[in-house]
C-alpha cells in the first residue's frame, strides 16, 4: 500500500503517543520508508528509542542540537507525506496559527506534502470550541483529518477524543498519497440493502449488508479514484471516498444518477428493492387494525438508468442469485452493462453479510468466468484489474456459454 513511499511521522505529547510506535510499525510493514519526530513532551509518553529501532533511524526531538543543521526542512523536503498522531490540541493550535516551536509544527510548516493529522485529548479539549476553530481552519487549509474516535480515554474516561485506528491512519495516509493507476478517475459505487418505509417503524429490506461495496470503495480509493459511495450501510472512512447516506431505491437513484454525470466507472453492487409500499404511512400501524394491506409501487431502475445514459460510465451490475447464477447470464446480456459480477447467496462463504465471495463474472456476450472463494477485498482488487484490462481493449477472457 505504501511500497517505496517516504513517511514522516510526526509524535506529539498525548498519552496515545505509545500507538505512534504501533503506526510507525504498520507503515513500515505497508513498505514505506518512515522517519519520526516528536516533541519533547511525546518522548515522555513513548521513548525515542523504540522509534529508532521501529523505522531504523534516529528521531528528530531538538531543532537545535541535532547534527542536520536544518532538521525540519530536510525532513520536510525527504517526505511523500507527514502524518501527525497523536496530535494534541497544542498542535492543532500551533498548525492553524502557523507557529513552530517545536520540531514537529517546525516540520508540518516546512512541508508542502499532504499532512494528515490524527488528533487525540479528552472529550472536553475536543469540543472546546477554540479547538474546532482549529479544526475548521486546518480543513479549510487542505489538512486531512482522521478521528478522533469514540471510547475509552486517558484516566478512566469515556467518549469522543481517542486516537483513530493505527490501521485507519495508514489507510488515510496512503489515501492522501498521489498516483495509483485509477489517479484522476472518478468511482461510483453503491452499497447496501435498500429500506422501503411502511410506515414511520416499518420498512422492506434485505439482508445486503454492504461489505462487497465498501471493499469496491476502499480498494479504488487506495488506487487513486476519487469514489462516491452511495449506501444505506455503514461506510468506511477514507479521504478519498465521499459517501451519500441514503435509505430509499428513489434517494439512491436520485444521488446516483447525479454522481454519474461525471463518473468513469460505476459499480452497482447494492441490493435495490423492486418494489416499494406506494402509501407509506405517516404515522404507526396499529395491531388493532388488523393486518394491513400494503400496496407496492415499482421503483426506479438505477442501473437501467446509467445503461441509458448518452456518456455513460464503465458499467458494472452485480446480480445476487439463489441456487444458480443461470438468470445473471440474460441479466448480462440485457441490462446494458459491460460485465455483471454474479454470485449465488446460497452458497456456504457468498451468504449475506460473509466476508468472503465466490462470484461469476458474466459478460455481455453470457461468457462467464468463474472465481474461487476469496475474501471481498480480494474480489475487489480482482475486479477492478480485470475491468482495466476490459476497459484498455484487453480479452474479453470468459468461457462461451
Ligand atoms: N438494481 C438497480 N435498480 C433496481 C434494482 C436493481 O439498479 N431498482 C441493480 C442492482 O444494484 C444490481 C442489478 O441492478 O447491480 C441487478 O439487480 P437484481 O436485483 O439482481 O436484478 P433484477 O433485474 O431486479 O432481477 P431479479 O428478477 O433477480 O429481481
Amino acid at each position: 500500500m505504501l511500497a517505496g513511499r517516504r513517511i514522516v511521522l510526526g509524535i506529539t505529547g498525548g498519552v496515545a503517543a505509545y500507538k505512534a510506535a504501533y503506526l510507525a510499525r504498520r507503515l513500515v510493514e505497508h513498505g514505506a520508508q518512515v522517519r519520526v519526530v516528536m516533541t519533547r513532551s511525546a518522548t515522555r509518553f513513548v521513548g525515542a528509542q523504540t522509534l529508532a529501532a521501529i523505522t531504523g533511524s534516529h528521531p528528530v526531538v531538538e531543532l537545535f542540537d541535532d547534527d542536520d543543521v536544518s532538521p525540519h526542512t530536510t525532513l520536510a523536503r525527504w517526505a511523500d507525506s507527514i502524518v501527525v498522531a497523536p496530535a494534541t490540541a497544542a498542535t492543532l493550535s500551533r498548525l492553524a496559527t502557523g507557529l513552530s516551536d517545536d520540531a514537529v509544527s517546525a516540520t508540518v510548516l516546512a512541508s508542502t506534502s499532504p499532512v494528515v493529522l490524527a488528533p487525540a485529548m479528552h472529550t472536553e479539549m475536543w469540543e472546546q470550541p477554540a479547538t474546532q476553530r482549529n479544526i475548521a481552519t486546518l480543513i479549510a487549509d487542505g489538512y486531512t483529518i482522521v478521528g478522533p474516535d469514540v471510547g475509552a480515554l486517558a484516566g478512566g474516561d469515556e467518549g469522543v477524543g481517542r486516537l483513530a485506528d493505527p490501521d485507519e491512519i495508514a489507510e488515510s495516509v496512503a489515501g492522501v498519497l498521489p498516483g495509483g493507476e485509477l489517479s484522476g478517475q472518478r468511482v461510483l459505487v453503491t452499497a447496501g440493502g435498500t429500506r422501503e418505509p411502511i410506515d414511520p417503524v416499518r420498512f422492506i429490506g434485505n439482508r445486503s449488508s454492504g461489505k462487497m461495496g465498501n471493499a469496491i470503495a476502499v480498494a479504488s480509493a487506495r488506487r487513486g479514484a476519487a469514489v462516491t459511495l452511495v449506501t444505506t450501510a455503514p461506510a468506511p472512512r477514507h479521504p478519498r471516498v465521499e459517501v451519500i447516506a441514503v435509505e430509499t431505491a428513489r434517494e439512491m437513484a436520485d444521488a446516483v444518477w447525479k454522481a454519474a454525470e461525471d463518473a468513469d466507472i460505476a459499480l452497482m453492487a447494492a441490493a435495490v428493492a423492486d418494489f416499494a409500499p406506494e402509501h407509506p404511512e405517516a404515522t404507526k400501524l396499529r395491531r388493532a387494525a388488523g393486518p394491513p394491506q400494503v400496496v407496492l409501487g415499482p421503483t426506479p431502475d438505477i442501473l437501467g438508468g446509467l445503461a441509458a445514459m448518452e456518456k455513460r460510465p464503465f458499467l458494472v451490475g452485480f446480480a445476487a442469485e439463489t441456487g444458480s447464477i443461470e438468470a445473471a447470464i440474460d441479466k448480462a446480456r440485457e441490462k446494458g452493462v459491460d460485465l455483471l459480477v454474479a454470485n449465488d447467496v446460497t452458497a456456504l462463504g457468498s451468504e449475506f453479510g460473509s466476508d468472503t465471495n465466490e462470484v461469476v463474472i458474466v459478460l455481455p456476450d453470457g461468457s462467464t468466468e468463474p472465481w474461487e472463494l476469496m475474501t471481498k477485498s480480494e474480489v475487489a482488487e480482482r475486479l477492478l484489474d480485470r475491468i482495466e484490462v476490459l476497459r484498455s481493449g484487453g480479452d474479453t477472457g470468459g468461457a462461451p456459454s
